[in-house]
């Protein structure tokens, strides 16, 4: 029987990376274990994802992976190489606060702010999926995604509110 060769990387030995980050190609040298959270905050110093739980609970460290809304407590950064990355970082337009960050920000959707990027982030890919959510919809939206402050009731009125800016802008847009 004709084997293949496996070489298995050690676990302090460093693996080459990239990925696109906010729009700009980023490259790193990882321990092939080292969690994506780790990688943006450590690495690249983008401390806007944070860390909660690091067991994949409370969604802190939400970022938006290829359109999708990630924990990036539960994946390795060598899982994300090549992947587009979007981070809280990445949101505003130099000064000029995001729809969904304003949305927050008028609504108080958020009192410590602990919880907010991770929140931020889940919001915006639900809105890219879903731009007309009900009040269900969001809920379950964000369920993945703890927050210890607000009791909730004004991160949906911000994600409503996010819905609606989104939608007039379009509009504006379309004219
Ligand atoms: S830090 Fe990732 S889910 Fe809590
Ligand atoms: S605002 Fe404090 S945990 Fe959500």
């Amino acid at each position: 029987m004709s084997g293949k060769n496996v070489r298995v990387a050690k676990a302090d030995e460093l693996t080459e990376l990239s990925m696109r980050i906010n729009g700009e190609e980023c490259r790193g040298e990882v321990e092939p274990r080292t969690l994506l959270v780790f990688f943006l905050r450590d690495e690249l110093n983008l401390t806007g994802t944070h860390v909660g739980c690091d067991t994949g609970h409370c969604g802190a460290c939400t970022v938006v992976m290829d359109g999708k809304a990630v924990k990036s407590c539960m994946i390795l950064a060598v899982q994300a190489a090549g992947a587009d990355i979007l981070t809280v970082e990445g949101l505003a337009d130099d000064d000029k606060l995001n729809p969904i960050q304003k949305a927050f920000t008028e609504n108080h959707g958020l009192q410590c702010g602990f919880c907010t990027p991770g929140l931020l982030m889940t919001t915006l890919a639900l809105l890219r999926e879903n731009q007309q959510p009900t009040e269900a919809d969001i809920r379950r939206g964000i369920e993945g995604n703890l927050c210890r402050c607000t009791g909730y009731v004004n991160v949906v009125k911000s994600v409503k509110a996010a819905a609606r800016a989104l939608s007039e802008a379009r509009k504006e847009s379309s004219q």
